[in-house]
């Protein structure tokens, strides 16, 4: 029998959040309070408080971890980071813009669980995290119903905010450099207000994201949500859809099949290209930093190249005989795009790592052991 002195008090008033076993009186169970969240209790059965280290107290690093949009391109990639870390993953997608192959391998796993799922309801989940990727991120696919892109940038961060209230857990929102609008300040630090057009075509997206940052910020000032949130500059990598649309995805498509390039413009508009796994590693620094780092931090790669000189580039590495052609520039299309990412450097210590051209050779690998008419095009529009 452990003797009763070796164990904490069971506090008076137990959150609504809190495990129901704990509010009976278990012999050989302690209750520890956690920092981050004063309200919160963890049950500890059968440890004397003599050896609750505060290592022992903080450990249990592992989570359960809700990730919307986790079946997308940015969002498989994370789910395949955190189960390989232990974590327990649920992945909730309603595959707008993706499909199963992209999380398949990860489908057997104990630690993994895929649910379908549309953001734009309430979702109830116990989870210590989450992460809110869910949201078409390519111009030809939020356009295509453009009140449910902003439905589901509003209403999504609505649902997962109140979630992440109920439940205590710390939120993390995948924003966007698209908040910028077309800048007239370059590069973009986080300060830039942006110059966005609140009615143009690309308005249900960028002002959809500038409407969530600004419900994550309400919820943190009002409600003390714990939030995190990230403005993510172009990325690319394996599991981009191959109909996505995206400059990346289309040019290496477009040389595959020494199809002719579409440069929209003359090609002079710049853009800067993180790799994914660049990206993630930036993800869960910013999850783990302390709670005072709540972004929005800029993540992307300073690296800035005309879109000429991407497709230049992608027609060398596939050694394709693509030529270039030129079309009008879509409206509101922004002519130049680069982060500052000096916070993220001080206050996270991240940086980029993968050059452009070794990105690009994963990239083009990935597309060509693809069979591409496994894939179903999210929209009907054509690569052109
Ligand atoms: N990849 C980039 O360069 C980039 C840049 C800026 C921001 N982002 C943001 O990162 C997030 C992920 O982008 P991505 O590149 O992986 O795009 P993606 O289209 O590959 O992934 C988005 C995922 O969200 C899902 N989804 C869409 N609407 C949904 C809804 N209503 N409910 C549930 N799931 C839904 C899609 O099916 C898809 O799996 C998006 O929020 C996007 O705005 C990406």
């Amino acid at each position: 029998m452990i003797p009763k002195e070796n164990f904490q008090e069971k506090p008076k008033k137990l959150p609504r959040n809190c495990d129901k076993t704990s509010k009976e009186k278990i012999p050989g169970v302690s209750l520890a309070q956690s920092n981050r969240y004063p309200n919160r209790f963890t049950v500890f059965s059968v440890i004397p408080t003599s050896e609750l280290t505060e290592r022992t107290i903080m450990a249990s690093p592992l989570k359960r971890i809700l990730v919307t949009g986790g079946a997308g391109f940015l969002g498989s990639h994370l789910c395949q980071r955190l189960v390989d870390k232990g974590h327990d993953v649920i992945c909730a997608d309603n595959f707008f813009t993706s499909q199963k192959s992209n999380i398949a391998h990860l489908l057997g796993k104990p630690n993994f669980e895929l649910i379908r799922h549309d953001v734009t309801q309430p979702l109830w989940v116990e989870v210590d995290e989450i992460y809110n990727l869910a949201c078409p991120a390519s111009p030809v696919h939020y356009q295509y119903n453009a009140i449910k892109t902003v439905k589901t940038s509003v209403m999504g961060a609505i649902n997962m905010l109140g979630l992440a209230k109920r439940v205590g857990a710390k939120i993390f929102q995948a924003s966007t450099s698209e908040v910028y609008g077309d800048p007239d300040v370059h590069p973009q630090p986080e300060s830039y207000r942006g110059n966005v057009n609140p009615i143009g075509l690309r308005a249900c997206y960028d002002e959809g994201k500038r409407c969530a940052e600004t419900l994550f910020f309400d919820y943190h000032r009002q409600n003390g949500v714990n939030i995190r949130v990230v403005r993510i500059f172009n990325t690319y990598g394996p599991h981009m859809h191959p109909y996505d649309g995206r400059v990346v995805s289309n040019f290496i498509i477009q040389a595959l099949n020494n199809e002719n390039i579409t440069i929209y413009g003359d090609g002079s508009q710049t853009r800067s290209f993180c790799y994914v796994d660049d990206l993630i590693n930036g993800f869960l620094k910013l999850m783990d930093a302390p709670d005072d780092c709540i972004g929005p931090v800029n993540l992307g790669n300073p690296g800035e190249f005309t879109i000429k000189q991407l497709a230049e580039i992608v027609i060398k590495l596939v050694g394709s005989n693509s030529q270039l052609v030129y079309k009008d520039l879509p409206k509101d299309d922004p002519t130049q795009r680069r982060p500052i990412i000096t916070q993220a450097q001080e206050k996270l210590g991240w940086e980029p790592k993968v050059k452009l051209e070794d990105g690009l050779k994963k990239t083009i690998a990935y597309f060509q052991s693809l069979q591409l008419d496994q894939f179903r095009r999210p929209t009907n529009h054509q690569i052109q």
